[in-house]
């Protein structure tokens, strides 16, 4: 899929798109409660995202079995909802969700703490956000992709953190993955340059640990090789001639 410039009329609705997928992240961070499933969550982001007139994009994307992933403590990405992963306090919890609104779809992750969590929990979750920030400080017109990798990188690292290498931003449109792919590590090239128009997403997925992970049987959890925490933080973001448009916040 390559790279796609978006026209006016579809940054409109890419923006609507972003607007109603923040909102959806806003209604499921307080289902993050000490006794829920994550099944529970989400059947109730199927039920809000229907409620804007959504699709969940995620349901049946390469045969995916729900509308949103939910990934708990060492579960880095990609974890399945379940009716027997019962959250309890100090529990980490990624939420990554995504939308597809009149043909355009919105994508982003927030990592919740469930109750009251460990300092160093808090930090990762806190550095994985600011990473994502001290990324899109490069995402402007005539800047280079992978300045705004190497940022990413950067700031996890003086954290004390690790970033994982198997999986990447990306670009995103009518599809939800559309070219270019975005490293959030330091690249040896410059990578293209962005051009007002283009549509992205950056999503560092930040370890308290090893950048190590691996896959489990079910084919789609991915956790830590060494079973440390993991943190996830991901928006939608249009490139303009200046600052970037943060589409779903
Ligand atoms: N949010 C993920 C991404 O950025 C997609 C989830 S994978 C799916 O690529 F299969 F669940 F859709
Ligand atoms: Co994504």
């Amino acid at each position: 899929m390559s790279i796609t410039i978006k026209s006016d009329k579809e940054i409109e609705l890419m923006r609507q798109a972003g607007k109603i997928l923040a909102e959806v992240h806003r209604l499921l961070e307080k289902e993050v409660v000490p006794g829920v499933s994550t099944w529970e969550i989400d059947r109730k982001a199927a039920e809000i995202i229907r409620g804007f007139g959504c699709k969940a994009s995620f349901l049946g994307y390469n045969g995916y079995p729900a509308s949103i992933c939910i990934s708990v403590n060492d579960v880095v990405i990609h974890g399945i909802p379940s009716k027997q992963r019962i959250l309890k306090e100090g529990d980490i919890v990624s939420l990554d969700a995504g939308v597809i609104h009149k043909g355009y779809q919105s994508d982003a992750a927030r990592t919740v703490p469930c109750g009251k969590i460990s300092a160093e929990a808090e930090k990762l979750i806190r550095v994985t956000r600011e990473s994502f920030f001290e990324g899109i400080k490069f995402a402007r017109g005539g800047n280079h992709l992978f300045e705004i990798s190497g940022a990413v990188e950067d700031h996890v690292t003086a954290g004390g953190f690790t970033v994982v290498r198997e999986y990447v931003g990306h670009g995103i449109g009518r599809e939800m993955h559309e070219d270019p792919q975005i490293p959030h590590y330091h690249m040896k090239k410059r990578g293209i340059k962005l051009i007002p128009g283009m549509t992205i997403c950056v999503e560092p997925m930040v370890n308290a640990g090893r950048c190590d992970i691996e896959c489990l049987d079910d084919g789609w959890t991915i956790v830590t090789q060494d079973h440390s925490l993991s943190a996830h933080y991901e928006n939608t973001i249009l490139i303009t001639e200046g600052d970037p448009e943060i589409l779903s916040m």
